[in-house]
This record gives structure tokens, C-alpha cells and sequence, in this order.
């Protein structure tokens, strides 16, 4: 039973450096970046060196013990933190934790430590407690990337995929490209690879054609904030798939750990993440076109829980009692 799942992210105690994978080489380059300093960990989160929910939120939280460690204004590091994305809640969750620690005259990388080790806790219970809803020789349609290289280990969505895969269930994945960034295409093919686990890709268009063949069993997607309602935000094109799946009456699962939780925010409070446009209008540096054309680049959707049949969490499964599609329960 393979266990030794990616590491994007990683504490050196002895150079007192945080080492990520820079996710901006995969899949052909398996590169490090160090973080010496909160800046490089600003940088490393804003240019997505790092990203998924929970690893951006770990990063911060080194960045935070950097800052402790070398002597730095804690509060400069904060706000220089917090400003690097703004949709995936788990980065403000992850600083306010330090913030407080800080405060309370305890130490910052100590709870950084403790945020890491809770989030590999979660995922790997995620990832138990997921596995049951997948039925043996089932297709799983993921979006984006919510595996081992955007969390601390194993993952989110693709937690639940590992562990079925480790209980010896044969299953399938399909994973769409995710433009602009290309997570799909780049970092979950890559992982998947990786585990032997069976992987085909998908151009984002190709969805609902395989749904409509009947080729396509769930859907199991992460996030990077839920609110009390359960309305979801995650990467953009997840509300697409979830209106898909509902058409199809293919189930549709959210997995993510507590700590994407947030229940103070309603719909209104959430910035939606809008990069620089030359994201769409180019590929791999070359204009695709024509100059002049400008582009909607929005980072994330929303989906409301109507959508879902239930959310994964390290507690237990949330499954909509509205919602007939789920076999579970
Ligand atoms: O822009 P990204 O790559 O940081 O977006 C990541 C996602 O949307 C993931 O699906 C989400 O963070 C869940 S990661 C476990």
C-alpha cells in the first residue's frame, strides 16, 4: 500500500527555510523553491509557486514564522500575507491563527507546525471517510487540482480518490484541462500518474458530452471557502460542472477540510479572484488573439448547495437531504 503521496510543501528545520514545489514547472520539471523570508513566501503564493486553499494557507503561516524568526514587523507580514489572493478563505483562517498566537506571546512557527500537521490529519481523514461513497470500477470526474499538491498530503477530492485506490477498488479519473492555468492537465495528471491511478484528460468543453454517454459516475471537486449555507466557491468552472451533473443526475461531491469553512462571510463579503487577462489571451507566451481583444479572467465560482449531493469533511460526510442522486444514505 503506497503511502509516501507528494510533498508540495516542506519545513526545513535546520536552514529554518520553507521548501515548496514549484508548481509552476510541473509536470516536466520537479523543481524547488525556497522561502527565506515572508516576501518569498508573498511571492511564491501571488505568482502560484503554491496554491490550493489549504497549502496557500500553510505557506502563510510560514511566512508568519519567517517573519518571527527573523525579527521582522509581524504585523507588516500579516497585511503583506493577506493581500496575495483573496478567494480561498483557508490564508486569512491560517494568519489569524499565527496573529493570534503571536499575541498570546506563543510561537508563531510552533503553531505553523501545528496547522501544517492538523491539515495532513485532515486530508488523510477526508480521504477515509470519502472512499466509501466511490463504488468499485467507478469513472470520477475532478476539476482543477484539490490533490497532494495543494494541501500538505493526499489531498482533498483526490484524497477520496487515493484512498479508494488504496482499499484495492479499481477507479478511473477524468480531469478537465482547467484553463487558464491548466491545474487539470499539469498537476492532477501529474499526481495520478504518479499513484498508477488511471488518468484521462479533457479539454472543459468535453464534460457534458461524456455525461450524456453515460461515461462519467461522479463528480468530486475541492473548494476553497464554504459558507453556512454550504454555497461553495471554488475554481471557475466547478458551478458548470455541478449544473451538468445535476442535468445528468450524476452525483456531486465538495471535499475540503473544516478549515475552509466560513461562517462569519455571506456571498456579498467574498472578493472572486480576477488575474491579469494575459493568462487567457495567451498560451505557454504565445498571443493566441487577435491584439486589441481583452478577456474575462475570473478565478473562481459559486455553487449553491442545491447543486450538491455532499460535502466531504474530516468530521463526516454533509449530505444534502434535498438531493436523490447520492447512494449513500
Ligand atoms: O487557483 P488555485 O489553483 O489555487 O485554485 C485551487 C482550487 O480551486 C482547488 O480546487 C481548491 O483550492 C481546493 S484544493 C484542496
Amino acid at each position: 500500500m503506497k503511502r509516501d503521496t507528494l510533498k508540495s510543501l516542506t519545513w526545513d528545520e535546520e536552514n529554518s527555510q520553507l521548501v515548496l514545489i514549484d508548481q509552476r514547472k510541473l509536470p516536466h520539471k520537479l523543481e524547488y523553491f525556497i522561502c527565506d523570508n515572508y516576501e518569498d513566501v508573498a511571492f511564491a503564493i501571488e505568482d502560484m509557486v503554491v496554491r490550493g486553499a489549504p497549502a496557500i494557507g500553510i505557506s502563510a503561516a510560514y511566512g508568519m514564522a519567517l517573519a518571527e524568526i527573523g525579527g521582522e514587523d509581524i504585523e507588516k507580514a500579516y497585511n503583506r500575507l493577506k493581500n496575495t489572493r483573496p478567494t480561498a478563505v483557508n490564508l486569512f483562517w491560517a494568519l489569524d491563527r499565527c496573529m493570534r498566537a503571536y499575541r498570546d506571546r506563543r510561537s508563531i512557527l510552533s503553531e505553523a507546525k501545528l496547522i501544517h500537521r492538523e491539515d495532513m490529519e485532515a486530508c488523510r481523514r477526508i480521504g477515509e471517510i470519502g472512499e466509501s461513497i466511490i463504488e468499485d470500477g467507478d469513472t470520477v470526474l475532478t476539476h482543477c487540482n484539490a490533490g497532494a499538491l495543494a494541501t500538505s498530503a493526499y489531498g482533498t477530492a483526490l484524497g477520496v480518490i487515493r484512498f479508494a485506490h488504496y482499499r484495492g477498488k479499481s477507479i478511473n479519473v477524468v480531469v478537465d484541462e482547467t484553463r487558464p492555468r491548466l491545474q487539470g492537465a499539469k498537476l492532477t495528471s501529474f499526481e495520478l500518474k504518479y499513484e498508477g491511478i488511471p488518468v484521462k484528460i479533457i479539454t472543459d468543453s468535453t464534460a457534458g458530452f461524456l455525461m450524456s454517454r453515460g461515461m462519467i459516475d461522479k463528480v468530486i471537486v475541492g473548494a476553497d471557502r464554504i459558507l453556512k449555507d454550504y454555497t461553495v466557491f471554488n475554481k471557475i468552472g466547478t458551478y458548470s460542472l455541478a449544473v451538468l451533473a445535476k442535468y445528468h443526475n450524476i452525483p456531486f461531491y465538495v471535499a475540503a477540510p473544516t478549515s475552509t469553512f466560513d461562517f462569519k462571510s455571506s456571498i456579498e463579503d467574498v472578493t472572486i479572484e480576477e488575474r491579469d487577462e494575459r493568462e487567457v489571451l495567451y498560451i505557454e507566451g504565445k498571443r493566441i488573439a487577435p491584439e486589441g481583444v481583452g478577456a474575462y479572467n475570473y478565478g473562481f465560482d459559486i455553487t449553491p448547495f442545491e447543486l450538491i449531493t455532499g460535502i466531504i469533511t474530516e468530521r463526516g460526510i454533509i449530505y444534502n437531504e434535498n438531493d436523490n442522486r447520492g447512494n449513500s444514505f
